[in-house]
């Protein structure tokens, strides 16, 4: 029997520079799609993968996300006076059960797989989710729920797969396919952004993973990758060279990259257009400024 993965890593300690200078006060994770923060759509996604605790690696100032999950007394009861009730069940969804919750520091900026190590005394021996909350999924099955099905069935670690045009293919981490099943695929290795033309496929790796605590143990001994920062990708590709399964999930749904600037506008959009309540007017004025544009031109 597969042990189940009921805890997830949120890394949340980068810089955000792309967002600065939102981000010097704000962090990104905190910015709002639409009218939530990127972390509820990646806590909510968790959630319906049967997460039960959510661990945040976080860093100095990233203090607002901290209380983004804290109950306020005040704000509720106010709301409550002015019967509110739709805002406070929109408010519950943020609230957390006690002791679900923990925080770890990364207190320097050394890569993603770093900072997944900092969480490691909180894993114990048992698989786990990783998310990157500024990667925003829109999917009819959330993805990680996706993933950790495909997970129960084949074990191994897992990273969520995408397809990129080949010439965009040295922004991510690539997979080099062993063999091609069509929702999953068998993976020999795993290459972090490589320099153009030497990517092994185009199957990016976007930021949900399944990850075995072998992997862990992997990032005890790891050095400095591409970038000079701990790749999570070199960890994970430890795994085929010591003979253990990976595999990457062709998963269904559209992928929003949310750190970077034209990301986030592209998904305030998609989720706008998505949304009952906003849609028409959203529709009308998107009509109305391309109709301007082409007369403009
Ligand atoms: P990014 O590569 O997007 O870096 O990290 P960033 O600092 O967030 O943003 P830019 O590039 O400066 O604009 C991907 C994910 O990994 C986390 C980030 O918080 C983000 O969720 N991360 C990255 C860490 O937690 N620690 C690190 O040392 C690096």
């Amino acid at each position: 029997m597969r042990s189940k993965v009921t805890k997830a890593i949120f890394p949340v300690a980068g810089m955000g520079t792309r967002f600065l200078p939102a981000t010097k006060s704000v962090p990104k994770e905190i910015m709002t799609l639409v009218d939530r923060p990127l972390i509820q759509y990646a806590i909510d996604e968790a959630r319906a993968a049967g997460i039960k605790e959510f661990i945040f690696v976080t860093s100095r100032g990233k203090g607002a996300l901290e209380d983004y999950f804290d109950h306020s007394p005040q704000l509720e009861s106010e709301l409550r006076k002015r019967g509110k009730d739709d805002l406070l069940e929109a408010l519950k969804s943020t609230n957390m059960d006690s002791g679900a919750i923990a925080y770890i520091r990364q207190h320097k900026a050394l890569g993603l797989g770093h900072a997944v190590w900092c969480a490691r005394r909180l894993i114990a021996n048992e698989p786990f989710a990783v998310i990157l909350p500024d990667d925003v999924i829109a999917a009819e099955k959330p993805c990680l729920q996706q993933m950790v099905e495909a997970y129960e069935e084949v074990g191994g670690s897992m990273v969520a797969a995408m397809e990129v045009p080949m010439e965009k293919a040295s922004s991510y981490g690539v997979l080099d396919v062993a063999e091609d099943h069509g929702t999953i695929v068998d993976v020999k290795g795993m290459v972090e952004k490589p320099p153009m033309g030497e990517a092994p496929s185009n199957l990016a790796v976007i930021g949900r993973y399944i990850i075995t605590p072998d992997v862990l143990r992997s990032l005890n001994k790891m050095k400095q990758g591409a970038g000079g920062e701990i790749q999570l990708t070199d960890a994970i590709a430890q795994e085929v060279e010591e003979g253990r399964g990976v595999r990457g999930l062709r998963f269904q749904g559209q992928r929003f990259d949310c750190g970077s600037k034209a990301g986030f506008l592209q998904a305030t959009v998609a989720f706008g257009l998505a949304r009952d309540d906003l849609r028409d007017e959203l529709q009308d004025y998107l009509t109305e400024l391309m109709t301007t544009n082409k007369a403009a031109q």
